[in-house]
C-alpha cells in the first residue's frame, strides 16, 4: 500500500547549484525559481546564507531572496550556518531556516569548520532565534550513512544528532545520503532505528544518485513509511565538501516513479522539464536525470 501523497521539496537552486563551476547570473536564476514556483511544487531551497568564499556559485543569495517572485502556495527555504546567515535570510525572507550539520565528526569539520560539539551551541542559537521570529526549521543531518573521511557512521550516530537537534526545536530533519553510497539495507537499518524513535511526518530523506541508487533508496523510504524526500531539477548537485559526490535524485526521475505508482506529488512533470532544459542550456552541459534525456529526445 502506498501513500496517497508524497511531498518533495526541490533543492536544485541551492545543492544543484552550489556544486557547479559556472556562475548563473542572478536575472536567470531568479527566472529559473519563478519557473520552479509555478511547478505545483509545495517548497523550494532558493539559495544558502553561508559565506560567499565557501560557495560562490550562491554569492548573491540576498539578491535573489529579494527578486524572486513568491507564489503564497510555496514554503521559500534557505540554508543557514549560523547567526550571520539567518540575520541575512531573515532580511531577505524566508519561510523555514535549513540549518545543517553532519553525523560524522570529520565531514562536519570540512564542512563547517567546527567539530560536532562546537556546533551544538551555535544551531542551538540560529534555532531558538529563527523561532523567536516565527519561522519554521529543518535540521538537515549529512553522511547519515557513510562519510568520505570515516567510512560508515551508525544509527545510533545519526540519532545522537537528531536528539540534539529535535531537542533545541526543529520542526524536521532531513538525512542525507552526501556522497550517494547508500544501498536499500542500509535505508532498512537506519529507518527502522530513526522511525521506532520519531514521527515518520517529521523526517524526510535527502539522496544522492552517486552510484545510481537513489531512486532504489527512495523506494525502500516509501515502503517504510516515508513521505517526504528533498531533489533536484535535472539532478544537479552535490557537496562540495564531498569530493566525488554526485547530484541529488533527479526530480524529473522522482516524478516519473511517483506518478507511475499513483501517487500524487501536486507537480507537473512538463514544467519541472522546462525547468531543467532552461538551466541545463544555462550552465551549457547535459544533466544526468534519465527521465529528463528520454523526454527530451521525444
Ligand atoms: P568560519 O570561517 O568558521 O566562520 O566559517 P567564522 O564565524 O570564523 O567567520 C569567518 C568570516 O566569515 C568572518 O568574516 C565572518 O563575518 C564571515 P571576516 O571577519 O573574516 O571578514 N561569515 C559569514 N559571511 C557570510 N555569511 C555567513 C557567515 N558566517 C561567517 N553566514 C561557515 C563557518 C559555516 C560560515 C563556513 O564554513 C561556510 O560558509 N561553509 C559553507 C558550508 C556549505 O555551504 N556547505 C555546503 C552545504 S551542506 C550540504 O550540501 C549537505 C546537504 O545538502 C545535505 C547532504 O547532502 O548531506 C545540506
Ligand atoms: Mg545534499
Amino acid at each position: 500500500q502506498y501513500p496517497k501523497h508524497v511531498g518533495i521539496k526541490e533543492v536544485g537552486p541551492r545543492d544543484g547549484l552550489q556544486n557547479e563551476d559556472v556562475f548563473i547570473d542572478t536575472n536567470d536564476k531568479v527566472k529559473w525559481i519563478n519557473m520552479l514556483s509555478e511547478s505545483g511544487v509545495k517548497e523550494i531551497e532558493y539559495s544558502s546564507f553561508v559565506h560567499p568564499k565557501w560557495i560562490p556559485p550562491l554569492a548573491d543569495a540576498r539578491e535573489v531572496g529579494r527578486r524572486i517572485k513568491r507564489n503564497p502556495d510555496v514554503t521559500y527555504s534557505a540554508l543557514v550556518p549560523n547567526l550571520k546567515g539567518l540575520e541575512h535570510a531573515l532580511e531577505t525572507g524566508i519561510d523555514v531556516a535549513s540549518v545543517f550539520m553532519s553525523a560524522s565528526d570529520t565531514h562536519n569539520q570540512k564542512n563547517i569548520n567546527k567539530s560536532i560539539d562546537e556546533t551544538y551551541p551555535v544551531l542551538k542559537k540560529v534555532i531558538h532565534e529563527a523561532k523567536d521570529a516565527k519561522k519554521a526549521v529543518t535540521g538537515y543531518v549529512s553522511t547519515v550513512f557513510d562519510c568520505p573521511y570515516e567510512g560508515r557512521i551508525s544509527p545510533e550516530q545519526v540519532i545522537d544528532v537528531c536528539d540534539q537537534l529535535f531537542d533545541y526545536g526543529v520542526d524536521s530533519i532531513s538525512l542525507g545520503d552526501t556522497i550517494g553510497t547508500a544501498v536499500p539495507s542500509q535505508v532498512e537499518a537506519l529507518l527502522a532505528s530513526i522511525l521506532s524513535r520519531y514521527d515518520q511526518e517529521k523526517i524526510i530523506m535527502h539522496f544522492h544518485d552517486t552510484r545510481g541508487m537513489a531512486i532504489a533508496n527512495m523506494m525502500t523510504s516509501i515502503q517504510h513509511g516515508i513521505t517526504r524526500f528533498d531533489s533536484s531539477v535535472g539532478g544537479l548537485g552535490g557537496c562540495p565538501y564531498a569530493k566525488g559526490a554526485a547530484g541529488n535524485v533527479a526530480t524529473n526521475d522522482v516524478l516519473y516513479l511517483l506518478h507511475g505508482l499513483g501517487i500524487e506529488t501536486g507537480i507537473k512533470e512538463e514544467k519541472i522539464q522546462q525547468a531543467a532544459l532552461y538551466i541545463q542550456d544555462k550552465l551549457g552541459k547535459s544533466l544526468p536525470s534519465k527521465a529528463l534525456a528520454y523526454q527530451s529526445t521525444n
